[in-house]
C-alpha cells in the first residue's frame, strides 16, 4: 500500500481549530467538556519551565503532527516526547508506516517526514497550543515538548540534524510568521509571550543493536559538545538477548 502523506497547512488548521470551538464547542472532534485541564498539585518544574502534569504523550505518530499535539494536550498531556528525527528522512519503506485502521502496525524506520517537515509541525504544534491555552483562559500552557532523535552519531552530527535542534532550541527566525499565520483567525495569539525555545532537552533513541559505546558516544556529544539535557530512552533488547530473557532476579529492596 503506497499512500502519499501531507501535512496540514498552519492556517487550515488555525481556521479549523478555533471555528469548531467557536461553533460546536469542540475541537478536533474532542468535546469542550472532554478537555483536561490538570490541577495544581500536580504541577512541578522541569528544566527551567513548569509542567502542569508529569504525564504526556512518548514518541510516535501521536507527536508527530501538530494537530496531534493539539489533541494529545487538550486530553490532559503535558510533557510530549516528540516523535523522533533522524537523517535518513528519505528511505523507501511502504508508506504510510504507521497503519492504525484496525491493529496498529508500525514499520521500522517509521519517519514520514523530512526534518525540515517535522519542525515545521513541531513550531505548528507549539503555537496552536499556546493560542489555544489563551482562548480557554490559562495562563500558560504548562507544557515541555521533548526532542527525540536517532540513531547514531554520525547522523546526528549530520549538519541537517544539528539545523534541526538548533532550530527547536531557538525558533526566534520562524515564529513570528507562525504566529502571523494564527492571527488571521485568532488575533489573541499576538498578546502571548510565546517562548522562542521551543525545547532545550533531547531524549536519544536507538535502535536494537546500538553499541553502549556508540550511545555514550552519543550522550557525550549531546551533553558537552552541544550543551542540552539528554535522556536515553532504554530498550530491553538493548541488552542482547542473554540479558533480556534472563530470569528477573529477587529485587533486594523488596525483602522484609
Ligand atoms: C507506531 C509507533 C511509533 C513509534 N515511534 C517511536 C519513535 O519515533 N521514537 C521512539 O523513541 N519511540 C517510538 N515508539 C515507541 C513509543 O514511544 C513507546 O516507547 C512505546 O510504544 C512503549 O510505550 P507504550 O507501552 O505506552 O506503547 C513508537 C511506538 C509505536 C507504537
Amino acid at each position: 500500500m503506497e499512500k502519499a502523506f501531507r501535512t496540514a497547512p498552519l492556517g487550515l488548521l488555525a481556521r479549523w481549530i478555533f471555528s469548531e470551538l467557536d461553533t460546536r464547542d469542540s475541537v478536533l472532534g474532542i468535546p469542550k467538556q472532554n478537555f483536561q485541564v490538570p490541577g495544581s498539585r500536580l504541577a512541578s518544574q522541569l528544566f527551567g519551565r513548569t509542567l502542569a502534569a508529569p504525564l504526556g504523550v512518548a514518541a510516535g505518530p501521536h507527536s508527530q503532527l501538530s494537530q496531534n499535539i493539539v489533541a494529545s494536550w487538550l486530553c490532559g498531556a503535558r510533557f510530549i516526547e516528540l516523535k523522533t528525527v533522524q537523517i535518513l528522512d528519505e528511505i523507501e519503506v511502504s508508506r504510510p508506516c504507521i497503519d492504525a485502521a484496525d491493529e496498529t502496525y508500525n514499520c521500522e524506520w517509521s519517519q514520514e517526514l523530512k526534518l525540515e517537515q517535522s519542525f515545521d509541525e513541531y513550531l505548528n504544534g507549539w503555537v496552536l497550543v499556546h493560542a489555544l491555552a489563551h482562548k480557554l483562559g490559562l495562563q500558560d500552557p504548562g507544557m515541555l515538548f521533548n526532542m527525540s532523535v536517532g540513531y547514531n552519531l554520525e547522523g546526528i552530527q549530520h549538519e541537517r540534524v544539528q539545523r534541526f535542534i538548533a532550530s527547536m532550541r531557538d525558533a526566534s527566525e520562524f515564529l513570528p510568521a507562525a504566529i502571523d499565520t494564527v492571527a488571521k483567525v485568532y488575533p489573541g495569539v499576538r498578546d502571548i509571550e510565546i517562548p522562542h525555545q521551543l525545547s532545550n532537552h533531547i531524549t536519544l533513541s536507538t535502535m536494537h543493536g546500538c553499541p553502549p559505546a556508540e550511545i555514550e558516544r552519543i550522550g557525550r556529544h549531546l551533553l558537552l559538545d552541544l550543551g542540552v539535557e539528554t535522556w536515553v530512552k532504554l530498550n530491553p533488547t538493548l541488552l542482547g538477548p542473554g540479558a533480556a530473557t534472563r530470569p528477573a532476579q529477587p529485587d533486594p529492596w523488596l525483602r522484609d
